[in-house]
């Protein structure tokens, strides 16, 4: 009875074996006259098309699991300067020569506009109607743009540069001097991104912001954030991303008080930027409710790459003792103790760190260079020719996409050199020659370096982001001894590549890596203050 129970079953399963393969042989048959019905006929003078292994599907298959690292999967098997990648739909472009990069991301005839609005309907879960009003107002995105530009003139940037570097010190004056053994913090990821989060809040919503004082909100910040990339790909997001889903929803309810109580406009402690971006919405129509639900990606855009990036850069600074005491001899002469009449207080002044502090600088965007994979993505709004200044042109046609990885031209061996994958802290020192050659060099390295995109969208909080880590790593080098808890500073290993995320973040949030923060000899009573 067992047996034959067992041999009726074999014999559904081949049954069914055999009707699968007829299928699949029907699948792939259909995707190979579909593949030669649907392959793109190109111009000859535009990107070379790269067709997928598999039919039609091989390269969007090859996004969806590598993400943003499937442009250097495929750029590796064609090293060549720019591709057509034949897609179920047609084609998009994929540029990898940093000369034609930089022409691409600088012309206006590539958009960044319809990005926005698909990425606002699927991020935010907006109403058909607030959508509505997204996409009826053709002036809207290029008003938000305009506000964003506005927002970080110098003045403004320096109000929220102070604001948040005082927020900071707070952090750093809370390590008591007392404690001889050192403060553990137990995940060090998770210290930083709480400290740069509240910091962060507070700069762009003034004393007002709802995340002060409470933790539980940068959590859903940060479950929100990490949500993205599954609210922007799966189906039925509602159930299928349940947490990022109801993260946000909280946050917009909690943002959706803040707006509605007009704090962007009444109060002097919110950031231009803020109140320019609201300002636009509520211009076309968009109730206190409306705004704090696109606004909810604000405080998400200004720490989800700085935090990793200020991670990595104290990983990778203190696993190296050496280094860390030539950055001290760098920071050291800028100190000016006793301000506010307070003996304690030791001021840092930002913008002088920034020039008379090569060596923290050549590691600050050394570790930009390594960490950074953004895909800028680009939409061309009219047929456009681009050259690569040695006599290439190519034509990018009306309508397709085009995408721009940052992480390719960061580790192009022939423009780095053979150390392309290590951490070099003198790689972005000044250049001492002055030599045809080297200046000829350096230029192809400016061109090839691309982690806030560029042109129009160019990230308009790169002075912000630089402050803030420079602020908080001067400070370290010089006042604290840091002492890795669970293992080395470099043995931290790297998420891999994630869709609207352009610096990768650690593995499992940091888990494992803690560390143990205490005084130096000599600064154990210091305040440390920031100016600009
Ligand atoms: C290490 C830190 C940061 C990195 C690597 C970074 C990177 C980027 C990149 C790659 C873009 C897209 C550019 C393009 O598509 O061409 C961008 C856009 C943007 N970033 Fe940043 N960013 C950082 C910090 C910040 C901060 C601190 C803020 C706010 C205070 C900010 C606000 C924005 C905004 C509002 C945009 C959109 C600009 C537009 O659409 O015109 N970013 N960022
Ligand atoms: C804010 O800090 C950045 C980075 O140091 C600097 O470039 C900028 O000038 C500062 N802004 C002002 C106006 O202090
Ligand atoms: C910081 O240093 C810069 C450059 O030396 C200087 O212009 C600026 O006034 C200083 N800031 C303050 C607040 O002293
Ligand atoms: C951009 O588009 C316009 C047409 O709208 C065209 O005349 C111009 O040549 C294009 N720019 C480039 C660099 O091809
Ligand atoms: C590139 O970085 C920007 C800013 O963080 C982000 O909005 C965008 O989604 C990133 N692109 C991709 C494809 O991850």
């Amino acid at each position: 009875m067992a047996a034959s129970q067992i041999a009726a079953g074999e014999s559904l399963v081949s049954k069914f074996t055999s009707g699968n393969v007829l299928i699949l042989c029907g699948v792939i048959g259909g995707l190979y006259l579909l593949d030669f019905l649907l392959t793109p006929r190109l111009d000859a003078s535009e990107p070379p098309l790269l067709k997928p292994s598999i039919p039609l599907i091989g390269h969007i298959i090859g996004i969806i699991w590598h993400q943003t690292d499937y442009h250097r999967i495929v750029h590796k098997k064609h090293p060549i300067p720019i591709a057509s990648l034949q897609m179920l739909w047609g084609k998009i472009y994929t540029v990898w020569d940093p000369q034609l990069a930089q022409a691409s991301l600088r012309t206006r005839n590539l958009s960044f506009g319809p990005f926005v609005v698909e990425f606002a309907q699927k991020a935010f879960g907006l109403s058909a109607e607030t959508f509505a009003k997204i996409t009826d107002n053709k002036d809207l995105v290029p008003d938000f743009t305009e506000a964003i530009h506005a927002g970080m003139q110098p003045k403004c940037l320096h109000a929220m540069n102070a604001t948040a570097l005082n927020h900071i010190s707070r952090t750093l004056d809370k390590v008591s001097p007392d404690d001889e053994g050192g403060v553990a913090v137990p995940n060090l990821y998770l210290w930083v991104r709480d400290a740069i989060t509240f910091a962060t809040a507070h700069s762009l919503l003034g004393k007002e912001n709802p995340f002060e004082n409470n933790p539980s909100l940068v959590e859903d910040l940060w479950t929100f954030e990490g949500s993205l990339p599954h609210l922007l790909t799966k189906p039925f997001p509602t159930i299928t991303v349940r947490k990022g889903y109801l993260a946000r929803n909280k946050l917009q309810a909690v943002l959706g008080k803040y707006y509605t109580a007009m704090h962007d406009v009444n109060d002097p402690t919110v950031a231009q930027l803020t109140r320019g971006r609201a300002n636009v919405l509520r211009g076309y129509g968009f109730s206190g409710v409306e705004v704090a639900q696109a606004e909810v990606m604000l405080p998400v855009a200004a720490t989800t790459n700085s935090v990793p990036t200020m991670y990595w850069l104290i990983c990778s600074l203190f696993a190296k003792p050496a280094l860390v005491d030539r950055i001290r001899e760098e920071v050291l002469p800028l100190l000016e103790k006793g301000g506010d009449s307070d003996p304690d207080v030791v001021t840092i002044n930002i913008s002088r760190l920034e020039r008379e502090c090569p060596l923290l600088v050549s590691c600050y965007r050394e570790i930009m260079r390594l960490f950074n994979q953004n895909v800028s993505m680009r939409r061309i709004l009219a047929d456009t020719t681009i050259n690569d200044g040695k006599g290439n042109s190519y034509l990018l046609k009306k309508g397709v996409d085009v995408q721009i990885a940052s992480g390719i031209v960061h580790r192009m061996q022939g423009i780095w050199g053979d150390d392309v994958l290590e951490f070099n802290p003198e790689r972005f020192l000044p250049p001492t020659g002055k030599s045809a050659g080297q200046v000829e060099k350096e230029k192809t390295k400016k061109n090839a370096y691309i982690p806030f995109g560029g042109g129009q969208h160019l990230c308009p909080g790169r002075n912000f982001a630089l402050a803030e880590i420079l602020a908080i790593s001067s400070a370290l080098v010089v006042g604290f001894d840091l002492t890795p808890i669970g293992m080395d500073f470099d043995q931290m290993k790297a998420q891999p590549a994630v869709l609207a995320n352009a610096v990768a973040k650690p593995a499992n949030d940091g888990e494992g890596l803690g560390i143990k923060l205490r005084r130096r000899k000599g600064w154990e009573a210091a305040e440390w203050r920031f100016e600009g």
